[in-house]
C-alpha cells in the first residue's frame, strides 16, 4: 500500500530545521482517541510537549482548559503556535525546546514559569522521534520527569503498542494508572490516557 492508498501525507510544515521528518494525516486524525478527554478538560492546565502547531491544544482551549505551555523544536511550528493562541484570552507560552537536552531544556526555556504540575501532560507523536535521536536514558529521565508533573493525565501516542508498552513502567512508577485505549485510527499510531492515582470503580445500577 503507499501513501495515497492508506490516507497518509506528510505535512508540508514538518520541514528541517535539520532534515526531513513527516507527520501523518490530517488535524482530525491526530485527535483520534482524544476526543473523550476533551469533555473533562475545561478549567485544566496543559503541557504540549512536541505540540508542533499547537492544533491539538487549540482544541482543548475551545473546550475550556485554563492555560496552555508548549515546546517544539521547530520554531516556524512555535511561532504559529504563538500566533493562534493569541486568539484565547488564556495564558499561553510556547518556546523552541530541543527535547533531548532532556528536562534541562526544558526548565531553561520556561524559567520559574515551568510549573510544578500541569493537569494534562500531551506526549503526542514524540516518543518514537526521540528513539532515533537519542539514547533510551535520555528519554527515561524526560518521561519520568513529565509523569511528575502530570497532576492528573498523561496522554501518549506513539507509532505502535510495543513502544507505549516501554512507557508503562515509568508511568506506573510515577503513580498513575491506564484508564483509556484507542488503535481506531488506521493513520496515526494509539494512544493511551494515564490517570494519576487509582482508577475509581464503575459504580452504576444493577
Ligand atoms: C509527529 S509530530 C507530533 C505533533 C503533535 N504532538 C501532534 O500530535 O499533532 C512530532 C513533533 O515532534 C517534534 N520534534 C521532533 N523531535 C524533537 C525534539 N528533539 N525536540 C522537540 N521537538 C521535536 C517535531 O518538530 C514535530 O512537531
Amino acid at each position: 500500500m503507499n501513501e495515497q492508498d492508506s490516507g497518509m501525507r506528510a505535512c508540508p510544515q514538518e520541514t528541517p530545521p535539520d532534515g526531513p521528518r513527516t507527520v501523518y494525516g490530517f488535524h482530525g486524525d491526530r485527535l483520534a482517541g482524544l476526543r473523550d478527554l476533551f469533555q473533562y478538560a475545561r478549567g485544566l492546565s496543559v503541557l504540549d510537549i512536541a505540540m508542533n502547531h499547537g492544533l491539538v491544544s487549540l482544541e482543548l482551549a475551545r473546550r475550556g482548559v485554563s492555560l496552555v505551555h508548549g515546546c517544539d523544536y521547530h520554531e516556524p511550528g512555535v511561532l504559529a503556535a504563538r500566533a493562534i493562541f493569541d486568539e484565547f484570552r488564556i495564558p499561553s507560552r510556547f518556546e523552541v525546546v530541543d527535547l533531548t537536552g532532556g528536562p534541562e531544556a526544558l526548565q531553561a526555556a520556561f524559567g520559574a514559569d515551568h510549573l510544578p504540575r500541569y493537569d494534562i501532560v500531551l506526549f503526542l507523536g514524540i516518543y518514537h522521534k526521540l528513539k532515533d535521536q537519542t539514547s533510551d536514558a535520555v528519554i527515561e529521565r524526560l518521561v519520568r520527569h513529565l509523569a511528575a508533573r502530570a497532576a492528573r493525565y498523561f496522554v501518549v501516542r506513539a507509532s505502535s503498542s510495543a513502544l507505549l508498552d516501554e512507557l508503562a513502567p515509568m508511568l506506573s512508577d510515577a503513580g498513575m494508572s491506564k484508564v483509556h485505549f484507542s488503535a481506531l485510527s488506521r493513520v496515526v499510531g494509539p494512544l493511551e490516557i494515564w490517570q494519576r492515582g487509582d482508577v475509581s470503580p464503575y459504580i452504576g445500577t444493577s
